[in-house]
């Protein structure tokens, strides 16, 4: 179904995200038949470029980034017809009026301008959107990470732009909730009756949450090195799959009713600090090694900083103190160059309290289940199942398993698809507010608090491992162990 007409404006449109992500997304969008013909989307960046000479460029990152069988059809010009290319100084005063202007002549559209530029540039960007008069009406902002780089910042900038933004038409894209896995936990939790009564401390013993990636920091050495998995992965994308695991059943999909649950999911993370970090938390760092069977340096010889002491990767033991989740570890584990891309959410339930099956009948395992975000995204429970024959009661660990791929004969859509056209039709829920940011920054401020008080050194790892040992003693101290590939 088509969305409504809209003028989508890509600030930083030359930019990494722009080409890698938001300018494919918008294509397979259009290939789908989503965008309604009057669909405008402007380029912005500060380099003076020809109509032209942007359009190859966006030519080039869809032919790249989107399957072939995709872009050889009359699709990808249908596509670059939409597409224009203005200048303008995110700093300065250059362009702004031209770029005005042209969007005055879009009066009926929804205008969207999404901030795909240096966090620095947020502020000054919507200044100008202010001032130049763009950000009247129904028009939104979208923002990406990093919003800010700890809670004061944060603020700042959620300030900046709640000046010239009402909350409303402010989405905050956390793309790990565009990710279809991620939404199916909700389906999962929510439209079937079978798990939310055993979701609670009573039943379950433990989740782990999981985002392991095998790519290093690629070109985004400057970056990363000043944030760290802790504030690039944690802050951001696991605590909001924590959130979705353990939030209440908010009363609707309603954006504020979804929002107020995982803010108080938020709010009863046990506070970590210098009083327990050392116990239940572990920064790593990787170490020269082979990922997919290929030699790779470690993270200081790529950054060329050899006395870098941010972390890639973060183990860690959270808590959730609350009616529903005292005493159930939610242990969460993200980092880069580990064996292989692999995320997952593993919630494992608690003992039978009574065997009547004999040592003979197999090792008693618990009842597992697994959500599995990527790649293969798909959902398995893992079960006790006897073993045919007639060989007596002997038991087996045998998953029920299915497969997306295999159960749905689409491609799944990249997240930025659904969360560029929820902008669009205006559906807030899968995008973070404000007050969930600066939540889930008050939770992990003191952790890096912690660490520079403490002198923590990230733990070093052999890349194409699964992190530092510590990480594995972490979770074993507690007679538990990491699940890979479960
Ligand atoms: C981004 C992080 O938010 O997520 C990157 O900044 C990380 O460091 C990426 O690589 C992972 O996303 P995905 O969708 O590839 O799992």
């Amino acid at each position: 179904i088509p969305v409504a007409p809209f003028v989508l404006t890509v600030f930083g449109a030359t930019g990494d995200l722009a080409c890698r992500k938001l300018l494919p997304a918008l294509f397979r969008r259009d290939f789908a038949g989503q965008l309604p013909d009057a669909a405008t989307i402007i380029g912005v960046a500060r380099a003076a470029m020809s109509r032209d000479d942007f359009l190859a460029m966006v030519h080039a990152a869809i032919t790249k980034y989107v399957p072939a069988s995709e872009t050889t059809g009359p699709e990808l010009d249908r596509f670059l017809a939409r597409i224009s290319y203005m200048a303008a100084d995110a700093e300065g005063e250059t362009g702004w009026t031209e770029f005005a202007a042209a969007l005055s002549a879009y009066a009926e559209h929804i205008h969207v301008h999404y901030l795909a530029t240096a966090p620095h540039l947020f502020g000054p960007i919507c200044e100008r959107l202010g001032r130049y008069g763009l950000s009247k009406g129904d028009s939104r902002i979208v923002i990406e990470k990093p919003i800010g780089k700890d809670l004061e910042s944060a603020i700042r900038l959620n300030q900046t732009v709640g000046m010239i933004f009402p909350e409303e038409r402010v989405y905050r894209i956390d793309h790990y909730l565009g990710k279809e896995t991620v939404q199916n936990l909700m389906a999962l939790r929510f439209a079937n009756a079978l798990f939310e009564p055993l979701w609670n401390a009573a039943h379950i013993d433990h989740v782990q949450i999981t985002v392991a990636e095998s790519i290093g920091v690629e070109e985004r050495g400057p970056y990363y090195d000043k944030s760290g998995a802790l504030r690039d992965m944690v802050q951001n994308h696991l605590l909001q799959l924590l959130c979705l695991v353990a939030m209440e059943p908010p009363h609707s999909l309603e954006a504020d009713a979804v929002r107020d649950e995982k803010l108080k999911i938020l709010k009863s993370l046990e506070r970590i600090d210098e009083t327990n970090a050392a116990f239940v938390t572990v920064p790593g760092q990787y170490r020269a090694g082979a990922c997919d069977g290929i030699a790779v340096p470690g993270y200081a010889e790529e950054i060329t900083d050899r006395a870098s002491s941010t972390e890639t990767f973060v183990a860690l033991k959270a808590a959730v103190a609350n009616w529903r989740w005292t005493g159930v570890p939610f242990y969460l584990r993200t980092g880069k160059r580990l064996q292989q891309r692999s995320s997952e959410i593993v919630v494992t339930f608690r003992k039978v309290p009574h065997s009547i099956f004999n040592s003979n009948s197999g090792k008693a395992v618990q009842t597992r289940l697994v959500i599995r975000l990527q790649p293969d995204e798909g959902i398995k429970l893992w079960l006790m199942i006897k073993e045919p024959g007639p060989g007596g009661m002997r038991l087996q660990y045998v998953p029920l398993d299915m497969s997306f791929a295999e159960a749905f004969d689409v491609s799944v859509p990249d997240a930025y698809e659904r969360l560029l056209m929820d902008v669009v039709r205006g559906d807030a829920t899968l995008f973070m507010r404000r007050d969930e940011v600066e939540a889930a920054w008050r939770w992990i401020d003191p952790i890096r608090q912690a660490w520079s008080q403490m002198n923590e050194i990230p733990r070093p790892y052999v890349a194409g491992s699964w992190g530092p040992s510590a990480a594995i003693a972490l979770i074993e101290r507690d007679s538990r162990t990491w699940m890979e590939d479960a």
